[in-house]
Formats: C-alpha cells, structure tokens, sequence
C-alpha cells in the first residue's frame, strides 16, 4: 500500500492500550464461600492471581497498575481477617519483591501510612526504595487507602501553604489540589476495573476518576488473569472517550 493510501488513523489509537489500569480486586471471600473455603484461602488465591496480573500487565505494554489491596475501611473486619490481609502484605512483598525488582517493576504506595504498623511500613518503605530507578511497569499499592481521607490530606497540604502564606486562596485551583494528592506526578487511570460483580468505586481513587473508564466484571478476583484483563481492555477500547467534550470525528 502506498502512503497516499494508507488508512486515515484512529482516533482512538492513543488509548489502545491503557496507560494507567487500575484495579479494584474484589470477591476473594465470595470465591472462598462458593468453595467451601475459608476466606483467608480466597486471599491467598488473591495474590496468585495479583502475580499473573502483574505479568499481564507489563506483557501488555501498560505503564502503571494500580491495585486496591486494603482500603481505610478494611480496618472494621474481623481480626482474624486483617492478620491474614498484613501476613499476605508481608509475604508479598518479602517473597515476590526481588522477582519484581529484577523484571523491572517500580513499587509506589499511596493510601495514610501514619497509623500503620511500624513493620510494614518499612516493608513498603523498603519496596519503594529498591525499585526506585526501575523504569518497566508501575505498580501502585493503595494500601490503608481512600479516596475521601488522600483528598482530606491534600486539602490539610494546601491549607498549611495557605496559612503560611505562600498560596493565595484564589489560587486553589483542581489543579493545585491535584498536585497535593499522595502521587501527583502520576496520570488519571484511564481505566478502572472491578471484578466480582459489584459496581461501585468504593471510595477508590474519587478524584482521578473523574473521566476513566469504568468496567465491572462478573469473576471473582482469584479467577482473574490475563485473558480477563484483555477483555476488560477490549471493553475499554469500545468505549469512546470525551473527557466533556464532542465525540471526535473521522477526518476531523
Ligand atoms: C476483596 O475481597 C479483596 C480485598 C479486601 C483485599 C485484596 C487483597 C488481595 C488480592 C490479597 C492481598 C494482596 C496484597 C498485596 C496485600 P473481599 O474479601 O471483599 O471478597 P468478598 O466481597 O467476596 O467478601
């Protein structure tokens, strides 16, 4: 084919593959429960299927995932539960951070590390660290995380600029609070995908989802892998993308 008759390109072609996926990963104890297993067996299953994603993810060509694996409200389970979730925290990051390191990952952490356990906060302390200069995928740990408590945080940054008298008042712009949120250099996901069936964002990453792109689907976060993520990025790519404005036409 000539060049004068190649095809105009997609306007889609941008967001082919997502840059930025993120990940509510939701369902362990329901994949348990159908298994006559105990929860804590769905979690363990959570983060096998958590390792395969990671993989897909970087095969995929996608820059950053960022996966929900404790939110602030996670605290009101039993405690039984949360020793299991922060074991498997530790384990993950004890057993699989030298795997994720060698293949080129970057580990970053959003979410309050104030109140957390001395001892993983220095495990995610020390993942952050190793990997720093990595430059393959992103992988984004929401970890004691919500939404409503890092917009909180970036409003109490802003105000400390504030009184302090370095920004004005009028110059608290969206753009100024973004930039006092827990990863400001990071892009908004493109994509957002939630398993198990449920569809709501459960006080996940509010603000940066303004325009992604929201798909639910029906498995069970243990059963997820790699051909449940290119689908989910199929759906994403038969979605069109405004951001507010006109759909953009061919040839426009
Ligand atoms: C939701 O399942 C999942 C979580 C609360 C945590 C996700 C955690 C993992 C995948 C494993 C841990 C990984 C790391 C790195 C810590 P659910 O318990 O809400 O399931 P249900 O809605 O069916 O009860």
């Amino acid at each position: 084919m000539s060049h004068a008759e190649a095809p105009l390109p997609d306007p889609r072609e941008p967001f082919e593959i997502p840059r930025h996926v993120a990940i509510i990963m939701d369902g362990n104890g329901r994949w348990a429960a159908a298994r006559g297993l105990p929860r804590g067996e769905g979690h363990r299953r959570g983060v096998e299927a958590l390792r395969k994603t990671v993989r897909a993810a970087g095969e995929l060509g996608i820059s950053i995932l960022t996966i929900f694996s404790f939110s602030a409200e996670n605290w009101s389970r039993p405690a039984s539960e949360i020793r299991d979730l922060m074991g498997l925290l530790r384990r993950f990051i004890r057993n699989d951070l030298v795997e994720l390191h060698k293949s080129g990952v970057r580990v970053r952490v959003i979410g309050e590390r104030s109140d957390l356990d001395p001892e993983i906060r220095k495990l995610l302390e020390e993942a952050e660290e190793l990997t720093w200069y990595n430059n393959g995928l992103m992988l984004v740990v929401a970890f004691n995380y919500g939404a409503r408590q890092e917009i909180a945080r970036a409003a109490a940054r802003v105000a400390v600029e504030v009184a302090a008298k370095r920004i004005e008042p009028s110059a608290v712009t969206a753009e100024l609070l973004a930039q006092h949120l827990d990863a400001p250099d990071l892009p908004d996901p493109d994509l957002i995908i939630r398993t198990s069936g449920e569809q709501r964002l459960s006080n996940f990453l509010l603000w940066q989802a303004a325009y992604s792109e929201l798909v639910f689907v029906p498995t069970y976060w243990p059963d997820f892998d790699r051909a449940a993520l290119e689908s989910a990025i199929a759906e994403f790519r038969r979605r069109e993308r405004r951001f507010g404005g006109l759909a953009v036409q061919a040839g426009t």
